[in-house]
């Protein structure tokens, strides 16, 4: 196909295939929909890169539950987390809810931290966490994630949503691209990276 040999010349190899993402997060969905059973949902999912992931999770739920979104960016060149800006505040009333925050993957902490902090103000009954990926060698902040859907090692990763300089998001694996990509990233306007 076209579009593979597209890839191909930007992406070094697949890290997770459509294939395993479908399986992996099949499971995930039984597990929230034992653990939500019966309880008042808000899930909240931090903007951009959860898109995918996001609207694969809930699909399958068959729960009553409400969907919400924060915004964060990390102004930050390239590959490293900058200084957090909330670009969208949550909406809906989470007092006295539970509360399933969805991110995309979990690598310093940094943005899990803040957003948890944000949430807590709000009294929710409970929070719980789910993501994606979680890098847990460049772990600097004291957070966890409840589900996760795989373990990954520290390696920049785009695809299923995640990107590099806003590109690559819509690949329907996770991969890893290959050095050349960067440098194209780089030379790119966008230092700026919109988690
Ligand atoms: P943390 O604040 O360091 O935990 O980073 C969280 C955010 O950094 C994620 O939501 C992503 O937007 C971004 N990020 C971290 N690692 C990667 C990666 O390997 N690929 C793409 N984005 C990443
Ligand atoms: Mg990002």
């Amino acid at each position: 196909m076209k579009t593979e040999r597209h890839w191909q010349r930007e992406i070094d190899r697949v890290l997770i295939t459509e294939e395993q993402i479908a399986r992996r997060v099949r499971h995930l969905t039984r597990q929230l929909q034992r653990e939500f059973a019966g309880r008042d949902l808000v899930i909240v999912s931090l903007l951009n890169g959860t898109v995918m992931f996001l609207a694969d999770l809930v699909r399958h739920l068959s729960l009553p539950l409400r969907l919400d979104f924060i915004g964060v960016s990390s102004y930050g060149a390239g590959t490293e987390s900058g200084e957090l800006v909330f670009t969208k505040q949550l909406r809906l009333d989470v007092r006295g809810r539970d509360v399933l925050v969805v991110d995309d993957i979990l690598d310093t902490g940094k943005t899990l931290k803040r957003v948890l902090g944000v949430l807590r103000e709000h009294k929710p009954r409970r929070i719980k966490v789910c993501v994606l990926l979680e890098k847990k060698a460049r772990r600097t902040e004291k957070v966890r994630a409840d589900y996760v859907g795989f373990q990954i090692p520290d390696l920049f990763v785009v695809g299923y949503g995640l990107d590099y300089a806003e590109r690559y998001r819509n690949l329907p694996f996770v991969g890893v691209l290959k050095p050349e990509a960067y440098e194209f990233g780089n030379r790119e306007a966008g230092k700026e990276n919109i988690s």
